[in-house]
């Protein structure tokens, strides 16, 4: 039986590769796609979203939009230098995409009622979607959410975005904050571990060649974008970090990472805006264990690289 998984997303080359991999993953049943505002604005977001469906034969799977900016309504900055000017590296989805059918939000409660029980979020872009669920219909409108699956965060490391805060928290500190404090069972990826699931170009290089899948032809000119731009970010990178898989294959492959259960918080405002918060003291003030959070701080790198080839190399499309 494979997971159904609810994927909030803002695609963004790292978020395109955890769309492939979710498509293509045995284990997963994608029964939906919020797209958003994030690393690109949300008309590109939910357009690279519909172009990586289309391609998959899988253009059934509802396309949600997403918000288009953050909570506190200030202006988005993008990140066309890391992402491109549309998102993908240097590719443009074809203009044939531009009318493609989009569901209203409404739709993530249709969703979440209809797999109620049986259904787990992942949100590898900004938190404000999950955020307005939550305003917009209750506290208790994902009670039926088996588990929450998040990339954000960085907890004692420096940040990606500013000193000491990570892009997805930080670009809406609100949003992480209201979902931190009223998701349950949530499982978090934050910087601490994303930063080491690094791919290499001799991965993508031989992928490039070799999967046999309609995303072929996108893998290298993407991930190359993408690596320049962290290269010219951190000088000495031997390859690229894929942050936004890793949420992915922690759901199929569980004893790859290892958690540490902490209450996390997200400071909203000031110089430090963004910044996830536990507290990692050897004897950690006590929290009622309701509030507690999964942190992943440890992974098996060399399996997240093996698996990640394996599901690029077998390109499995079937509906789950
Ligand atoms: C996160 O920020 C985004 O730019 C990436 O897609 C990823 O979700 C990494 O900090
Ligand atoms: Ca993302």
């Amino acid at each position: 039986m494979a997971y159904h998984v609810l994927l909030f997303a803002d695609p963004g080359i790292d978020d395109s590769f955890a769309i492939m991999y979710a498509l293509m993953n045995p284990d997963i049943d994608l029964v939906g796609i919020v797209s958003g505002y994030g690393n690109t604005p949300r008309e590109k977001s939910v357009k690279n979203t519909a172009y990586l469906l289309s391609l998959a034969g899988r253009a059934e799977i509802p396309i949600i939009s997403g918000a288009a900016g953050p909570l506190s309504g200030e202006p988005v900055q993008y990140y066309p230098e890391i992402h491109g000017p549309e998102g993908l590296g240097p590719i443009k989805p074809p203009d044939t995409l531009q009318n493609v059918k989009v569901h209203d939000f409404t739709k993530i409660l249709e969703i979440v009622n209809e797999y109620a029980g049986r259904l787990i979020i992942v949100n590898i872009g900004r938190l404000t979607e999950l955020a307005l669920v939550f305003i917009v219909f209750g506290d208790n409108a994902l009670k039926d959410v088996t588990a929450f699956y998040i990339m954000g965060g960085a907890f004692l490391v420096p940040g990606n975005i500013s000193a000491e805060a990570e892009a997805n928290f930080f670009s809406d500190p609100i949003a992480a904050k209201i979902v931190m404090e009223k998701a349950y069972n949530v499982f978090l990826y934050p910087l601490n571990i994303t930063n080491k699931a690094i791919i290499t170009s001799e991965v993508i290089n031989y992928l490039g060649e070799n999967s046999p899948t309609p995303f072929r032809p996108l893998l290298k000119p993407a991930f190359d974008y993408y690596f320049k731009a962290y290269q010219k970010n951190i000088p000495g990178l031997q390859g690229a970090p894929l942050h936004d898989v890793v949420p992915l294959m922690a759901i199929t492959n569980p004893e790859l990472f290892k958690y540490i259960p902490k209450r996390v918080r997200v400071e909203e405002f000031g110089n430090s805006k963004g910044k996830s918060i536990a507290d990692f003291r050897p004897k950690p003030a006590e929290e009622p264990p309701e509030t507690l959070d999964f942190i992943g701080m440890e992974a098996d790198f060399q399996k997240f690289v093996s698996n990640f080839m394996e599901i690029f190399l077998q390109g499995n499309f079937e509906k789950k």
